[in-house]
């Protein structure tokens, strides 16, 4: 379903939230379950469409799957696992990329795999040749199908070496699950360390496999003929609390969020406090306000860990509207993220697009190409209400705040795309006083 919200905004939202599981791990270290001989057990999970997605491609395979959505537990029997028909694994898999990323399982385990024709938010082309060269290199075989890819694996992959071009989260998850089984030392230069990736690296490390970290963004892998089972308990979901903290930021609110923890959001707490916003770390969570009188505008550029994430920068435009003088953002990871500004401007931000990079130093691969990557935001503007749709996740979860700060009666409509990585936002919403209608 579609789904539209219409919110009648203009009041601070106040109030405690809990975030679980970090989206972006735990569909990742569900897929690690197929690796091992025994079962899985993953905690924290949050009860999100990412997770139906990954539940449904493991059942596919013919994994026995039980999923807790209350306390939060899925659990995963690997044992009776089968090759699956290509159409059941388009139909599970929707619009999502998470199918790339069973291939090194599955490769170990039944010697082929299928990857559909790959969806996931509209922000840049996502292109998947590191994934696909890593997993030539192991040995693997691919062939075009009509509707995607099948790879096969002739005999065991063997251990490679290989360096990325740009440290890709996808394509370091891709080499380490693969790693951990194939025969002999795999070494990964130039690879990604965000904290959902060593969260994997700890699940497989509990699972019997030996990898190391080194210092220069290396991971080396000395593969094992076997692998078992792991109890997880996942890292929290820093992309969902920092969002709610921008909720607080652009509503003028006041906003807990328990279970979000500190060492995860170092970087993004930096550019929350230099732009006047106010926290405060418990045991529990984290307590974001807005403390009152003018926030201040700023220069941020998104990075891979330990960089301002990508997935940060949308809610926190939209604070940014309401900042004085002239904010920059400088986009490095995605070559179009700024589509969801369209609907900010319609509801009187000024936000101006550029194609070169504004406001940083960092080497940036869209600087010579023709991508609108740089955004200039001039505040403050009072938004007023507008009719909007969801253009994708983290758009669309900077929508409905512009949507909870503006004045008069919005109507969001696509939210049910909000669904794929907000556990239960609408509850969240009404613990946090918002007005709202769900049609
Ligand atoms: N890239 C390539 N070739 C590849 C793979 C990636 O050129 O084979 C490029 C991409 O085009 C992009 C850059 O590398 O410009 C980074 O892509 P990356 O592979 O790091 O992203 P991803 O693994 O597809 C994950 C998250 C994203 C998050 C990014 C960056 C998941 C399921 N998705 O994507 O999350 O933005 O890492 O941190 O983990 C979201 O949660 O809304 C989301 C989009």
């Amino acid at each position: 379903m579609n789904g539209v919200l219409e919110i009648e905004g203009g009041r601070p939202l106040a109030g405690e939230i809990r975030v679980r599981g970090a989206k972006n791990f735990v569909s990742k270290a569900m897929v690690a379950s197929l690796l091992g001989e025994g079962i899985s057990v993953l905690r924290n999970v949050p009860t999100i469409r990412d997770v139906e997605i990954v539940l449904g491609l493991l059942r596919a395979h013919g994994v026995g799957v039980e999923h807790d959505p209350v306390a939060g537990t899925v659990t995963m029997n690997p044992t009776g696992a089968g090759v699956a028909k290509s159409a059941d694994i388009i139909t599970h898999a929707g619009a999502s990329r998470i199918p790339i990323l069973l291939c090194g399982p599955l490769l170990h385990r039944l010697g082929e795999a299928f990857i559909p024709d790959l969806g996931g938010c509209n922000i840049g082309g996502r292109p998947i040749d590191f994934h696909m060269e890593a997993l030539r290199r192991f040995g693997a075989e691919v062939s075009k199908e009509p509707d995607g890819l099948r790879l096969v694996a002739p005999k065991r992959l063997q251990g490679m070496q290989m360096e990325l071009e740009f440290p890709s989260v996808g394509a370091t998850e891709q080499l380490l699950l693969t790693a951990v089984l194939a025969e002999g030392i795999t070494e990964l230069r130039g690879a990604a360390v965000e904290p959902e990736i060593l969260d994997l690296v700890a699940v497989l490390q509990q699972m019997g496999a030996i990898i190391t970290l080194e210092t220069d963004r290396t991971y080396r892998i000395e593969g094992v003929d076997s692998l078992h089972g792991y109890h997880h308990y996942s890292l929290p979901d820093r992309i969902e609390a920092a969002s709610w903290a921008g909720a607080a930021l652009a509503t003028g609110g006041d906003i807990t969020v328990l279970g979000a923890r500190q060492l995860d959001l170092t970087t993004y707490l930096n550019y929350f406090r230099k732009v006047g916003g106010r926290f405060d770390v418990t045991d529990d969570g984290i307590r974001f306000w807005h403390a009152g009188g003018d926030l201040s505008s700023i220069a941020v550029e998104t990075a891979v860990h330990p960089g301002f994430m990508t997935d940060w920068q949308q809610p926190f435009v939209v604070a940014l509207t309401q900042a004085s003088g002239i904010s920059i953002i400088h986009e490095t990871v995605y070559e179009k993220r700024f589509g969801f500004t369209n609907a900010l401007r319609r509801m009187g931000a000024h936000i101006q697009l550029y194609r070169e990079c504004l406001g940083g130093q960092r080497l940036c691969r869209f600087g010579q190409r023709n991508y609108e990557h740089s955004a200039v935001i001039s505040g403050p503007t009072p938004l007023h209400a507008a009719d909007i749709e969801v253009p994708d996740l983290r758009g669309g979860f900077s929508h409905l705040i512009a949507a909870l700060a503006a004045e008069g009666r919005s109507s969001v409509s696509g939210i049910s795309l909000i669904d794929r990585g907000y556990e239960s936002f609408t509850d969240k919403l009404d613990a946090l006083g918002a007005r709202y209608w769900r049609h």
